[in-house]
């Protein structure tokens, strides 16, 4: 349903847990293409981690054998192909999944224009049908902490199912830890032109925890020149190394290994982010 300011002010002020914001957002015609500056720009980890450290993190999981030559990989949220290229390149076949078109052809020019022989595909990762054919599976940057429990389980469901019998999910999570370093940001302001928008809009961007559910909304509001209102809503669902690997094992799966990033920090309580490594249970 459109939002107008009025039909904006008479919604109680903390939305329900996973109440979905705008669809359009990673696959929005404008939004994408900040998005993918975002992804590209090497001052901050907006988007995608820094180049640096995705060197780091490929290094890392080559050289702790859990990614290796040969192996079929399954990146999901690809974006614009940033560790796919990295994985084709140290010989492995890779499949990359984003729903922003922008992305993946950006990630297909790469490709095309390095020779290298990676299968992008535009679409909902939701939406994959794959059995038993990928050595690894990939997830960076803590996707899945975006989803609320139906659908996390949900998409632990298709890693499953896409893995071979010995496969492994390599994925990161944010921790509570994380939220609170960074807090809740409540503010406003008048834009010329920016990441939401081309032309003048005004930007409402408030903050919202949710500390029984160990979750957390980063909400926008976005209102155009002509007084179109939008909302989009980017859910946070943080997890201790203890919870996560409860629901890992619960949906099928065993963690092999942890650490505080996916490049191999050594894990200790108390860090920003969990890397994991789960085996396919039997
Ligand atoms: C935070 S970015 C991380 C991108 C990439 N993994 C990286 O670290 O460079 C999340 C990515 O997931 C994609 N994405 C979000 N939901 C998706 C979905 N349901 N299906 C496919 N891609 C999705 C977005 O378009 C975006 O490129």
């Amino acid at each position: 349903m459109p939002h107008n300011l009025f039909s904006i002010f008479s919604q109680p002020l903390k939305p329900p847990l996973f109440e979905p914001g705008e669809p359009r957002f990673w696959d929005d015609p404008y939004i994408s293409k900040s998005m993918l500056e975002a992804h590209l720009n090497q001052t901050h980890d907006g988007a995608s981690r820094k180049n640096a450290e995705i060197e780091k993190t490929v290094c890392h999981l080559v050289t702790s054998g859990f990614l290796k030559t040969g192996d079929r990989v399954l990146d999901l949220g690809c974006g614009p192909g940033l560790y796919s290229s990295r994985l084709c390149f140290e010989g492995m076949k890779v499949t990359g999944i984003d729903l922003s078109r922008r992305s993946i052809d950006y990630a297909r020019a790469q490709a095309e224009r390095d020779g290298h022989d990676i299968d992008y595909i535009c679409a909902d990762f939701f939406n994959i049908d794959y059995e038993g054919i990928f050595d690894a599976v990939l997830q960076v940057y803590g996707e899945i902490c975006t989803f609320s429990d139906e659908k996390r389980d949900m998409l632990l469901s298709l890693v499953r199912r896409a893995l071979k019998d010995d496969g492994i999910f390599i994925f990161d999570v944010s921790t509570r830890e994380l939220r609170m370093r960074e807090g809740l940001k409540n503010r406003w302001y008048f834009s010329e032109g920016g990441f939401w928008r081309p032309g003048r809009h005004f930007v409402l961007e408030e903050g919202f925890d949710y500390p029984e559910n160990d979750t957390w909304l980063n909400q926008y509001i976005i209102v155009d020149e002509d007084g179109t209102v939008k909302v989009y809503r980017l859910w946070l669902h943080d997890y201790s190394l203890e919870i996560i690997s409860r629901i890992l094992e619960k949906n099928g799966f065993k963690v092999e290994q942890a650490w505080n990033s996916l490049s191999g920090e050594l894990y200790s309580k108390g860090g920003d982010w969990i890397a994991i490594a789960a085996r396919k249970a039997q």
